[in-house]
């Protein structure tokens, strides 16, 4: 099939599935259940923990905000302020749920490392488990996990994406993530004191990478779990390659996923989003930190030994600059560093998505 057909397939399909979803929601009562994002898990290998941890303070504007243990796993949690939470976390004992979908050819060697789950913040939580499970979804936990703060359950991974989704109520202290018998450490891992560090705020969107024919099917199951709607989607035929965002308000994280337009062929160049697919199984690419005073942070991380997959692109004319690093050796994941102009909501510029694809496909 040619890819102007592939193309004309996916909007139809698309275009005809979301109505149903959104009437979908409203009548089973969903409405007003989900909101935003709460937090990230990234998981890592036992030993790569801490080397995570001070790569995410040196790198972001992240700051540690605990450090605690209990007998399943490790976690720190870093944070800055109208961000999302990460808890970065390296497990202990038994074998992980996404050990299946981390193991393609260049993650078999780290099969624990994932950003695993998106925790969204929920009101009703028992509602919501009790609908959600009557509409066929499985959670990893029969019953919701009460912990002293909050309680907690989770899907297990997304056929479409490997991700999981989380889901939070806040019954005490906001952001206090300590399951009961965690024990607490001290905050040993120290921000460096550099002052570009203060110029990178919080995250804007990550992007999730999906083969081509998963792609509806991601955006859809994305939806009927949460309060997103598809927003628009960006194609850039010559990378076979498509960025589809889904979003709460503008203002709210932005839930971004890339697949290819038409699924992996041996005999073409499949083009970059599909080849990290082969390469890196689909899983987070990206996570996107909203930085001020770009060209000045741009230089500063370099001068501390960052290195980028692509220069700094874009200009104030065209809304938006934006840069992507090289993927971290200890969690796979690539930071994008993106500023918007005048309320620029876009994630690329015309001028520059190509370029951007392209250089992710040097990973
Ligand atoms: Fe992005």
């Amino acid at each position: 099939m040619p890819q102007e057909a592939f193309m004309a397939r996916q909007e139809q399909d698309l275009a005809a599935r979301i109505p149903a979803v959104l009437r979908r929601r409203k009548d089973l009562g969903l409405e007003g259940l989900v909101h935003g994002l709460d937090s990230v898990i990234i998981s890592t290998e036992p030993g790569r923990l801490e080397p995570s941890v001070e790569e995410l303070l040196r790198y972001t504007g992240l700051f540690a905000e605990a450090y605690f243990e209990d007998e399943t796993c490790t976690t720190v949690v870093l944070g800055i302020k109208n961000s999302a939470s990460f808890l970065i976390r390296a497990g202990k004992t038994g074998k992980s749920p996404f050990i299946a979908v981390n193991s393609a050819e260049k993650t078999k060697n780290l099969p624990n490392t994932r950003l695993e789950t998106f925790v969204f913040r929920t009101t009703g939580l028992d509602r919501f488990v009790e609908i959600q499970a009557g509409q066929g979804v499985r959670f990893m936990t029969p019953e919701i996990t009460e912990y002293p703060h909050f309680r907690f359950i989770q899907t297990i991974p997304s056929r479409y994406t490997g991700n999981s989704l989380g889901f939070i109520e806040w019954k005490g202290y906001k952001g206090d993530y300590a399951p009961q018998d965690a024990r607490s450490h001290p905050l040993s891992l120290k921000k460096p004191a550099l002052p570009h560090l203060a110029s990178i705020h919080h995250l804007d969107h990550a992007a999730t990478r999906v083969k081509a024919l998963d792609r509806n099917d991601a955006i859809i199951e994305f939806m009927e779990l949460t309060g997103y709607s598809f927003d628009f989607a960006v194609f850039v035929r010559s990378l076979n390659s498509i960025t589809s965002v889904a979003r709460l308000s503008k203002d709210d994280y932005a839930m971004v996923f890339t697949s290819g337009i038409e699924p992996f062929r041996e005999d073409t160049d499949p083009g970059p989003t599909e080849m990290f697919i082969r390469n890196y199984g689909t899983r987070v690419h990206h996570m996107a930190f909203q930085t001020d005073h770009i060209e000045d942070t741009y230089d500063a991380l370099r001068n501390d030994g960052m290195e980028f997959l692509v220069e700094l692109v874009g200009s104030e004319d065209e809304g938006l600059k934006q840069t992507f690093s090289l993927p971290s050796p200890h969690t796979m994941i690539v930071n994008e560093y993106i500023h918007r102009y005048k309320g620029f909501d876009g994630f690329f510029t015309k001028n520059n998505v190509e370029m951007l694809t392209r250089a992710t496909g040097k990973q």
